[in-house]
C-alpha cells in the first residue's frame, strides 16, 4: 500500500511546475471512500453537499458538525490513501474562534487530516486559529453555497473588477494565513487562471474553467447516480443511475417471476436431517 497523501503534499502541487493537476472528489461514506482511492484520486472531500446529495435538502445549510462528523467517520473507516478533508458546515466557524477550533477538532477526530471552511477576509480570524492549532485548512472561494441567500442563488461571482480585486485579494490573504490550497468555485475561467498564477498553494477549482492546478467534482453528479439537470459545469463520466435502475428493476422481476432466489442461493439440511423431517412433516 502506498503511502497516504498529505497535506503538505499537496500545498507544493503547482501546476505551473510541472506537476500533474489535482484530482479531488466528494465523497460521504466508505464505498465511495474506496472508489475513490482505487481511481487514484489525490483528495476525498467530505462535503457539506452531503445535505443535498445523499440528505435530500434542498440546500447545504441544514446539515451540523454531528452529521458532517458521522459521514466523516466512516469515509476514514476505509483508511483511503487521498488525504481527507472535512467540510465545516455553515455556523461551525461563524460565531467564535473557541466555538470554531472545537468545531473543526470533532472532524479531525472523525477522521479528516484537513479542513475546509468557505469565505475570505471575513473568516481569517477563524483561519488562522485552527492553523495555529496545527490543522491544514482548505479555503473556499467564489460561488460558496453556504453564502446562497446572501448571493441571491447559485450564481457566478467575480464578474467585474471590482468582485475580481476583491477575490484575489482574498485568495492572498487565505494564502498568507496558512491555507494548504484554496478551492475556487463558480467564477470566470479568465479570472481564475490569474487566482491561480498569483498563488504558490494550489488551486482547485469547481466551475472555473481549466487553468486550476486542479479540479474537484460531486460523486453523485460525475458518476451519473442522478439525472437531476446539473450546472454547466459537471460532466457526467458514467450512467450510474440507469445501471442502479437495471439492476434494482431486474431483482423485481425477478422475485416476482419466482426465479430468485434458486436451489444454488439457498441453504439446505444435511440428507439424514432432510429426510428426517420429511417423515415427520411430508411434503409441507
Ligand atoms: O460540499 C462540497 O461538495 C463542496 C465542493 C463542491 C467544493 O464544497
Amino acid at each position: 500500500m502506498s503511502a497516504r497523501v498529505t497535506a503538505p503534499a499537496i500545498a507544493s502541487q503547482k501546476v505551473r511546475n510541472g506537476d500533474d493537476p489535482l484530482v479531488m472528489v466528494t465523497a460521504y461514506d466508505a464505498p465511495t471512500a474506496r472508489i475513490a482511492d482505487e481511481a487514484g484520486v489525490d483528495m476525498i472531500l467530505v462535503g457539506d453537499s452531503v445535505a443535498m446529495v445523499v440528505l435530500g435538502y434542498e440546500d447545504t445549510l441544514q446539515v451540523t458538525v454531528d452529521d458532517m462528523a458521522h459521514h466523516t467517520a466512516a469515509v476514514a473507516r476505509a483508511k483511503p490513501r487521498p488525504l481527507i478533508v472535512g467540510d465545516l458546515p455553515w455556523m461551525s466557524y461563524h460565531v467564535s474562534t473557541e466555538e470554531t477550533i472545537r468545531n473543526a477538532a470533532t472532524l479531525v477526530r472523525a477522521g479528516a487530516q484537513a479542513i475546509k471552511l468557505e469565505g475570505g477576509r471575513k473568516r481569517l480570524p477563524m483561519i488562522e486559529t485552527i492553523v495555529d492549532a496545527e490543522i491544514p485548512v482548505m479555503g473556499h472561494l467564489g460561488l460558496t453555497p453556504q453564502s446562497m441567500h446572501a448571493m441571491g442563488g447559485f450564481k457566478v461571482q467575480a464578474k467585474g473588477q471590482e468582485a475580481i480585486d476583491e477575490l484575489l485579494a482574498d485568495a492572498k490573504s487565505l494564502e498568507h494565513a496558512g491555507c494548504f490550497s484554496i478551492v475556487i468555485e463558480g467564477i470566470p475561467r479568465e479570472v481564475a487562471d490569474i487566482v491561480t498564477a498569483e498563488l504558490n498553494i494550489p488551486t482547485i477549482g469547481i466551475g472555473a474553467g481549466p487553468g486550476c492546478d486542479g479540479q474537484v467534482l460531486v460523486y453523485h453528479d460525475l458518476t451519473g447516480l442522478e439525472d437531476r439537470v446539473f450546472p454547466k459545469f459537471v460532466r457526467k463520466f458514467g450512467d450510474v443511475k440507469n445501471a442502479s435502475l437495471d439492476a434494482m428493476t431486474a431483482y423485481v422481476d425477478a422475485v416476482r417471476d419466482k426465479s430468485f432466489p434458486n436451489d444454488d442461493e439457498s441453504y439446505h439440511l444435511k440428507a439424514e436431517v432432510a429426510e428426517t423431517l420429511q417423515g415427520l412433516y411430508g411434503g409441507q
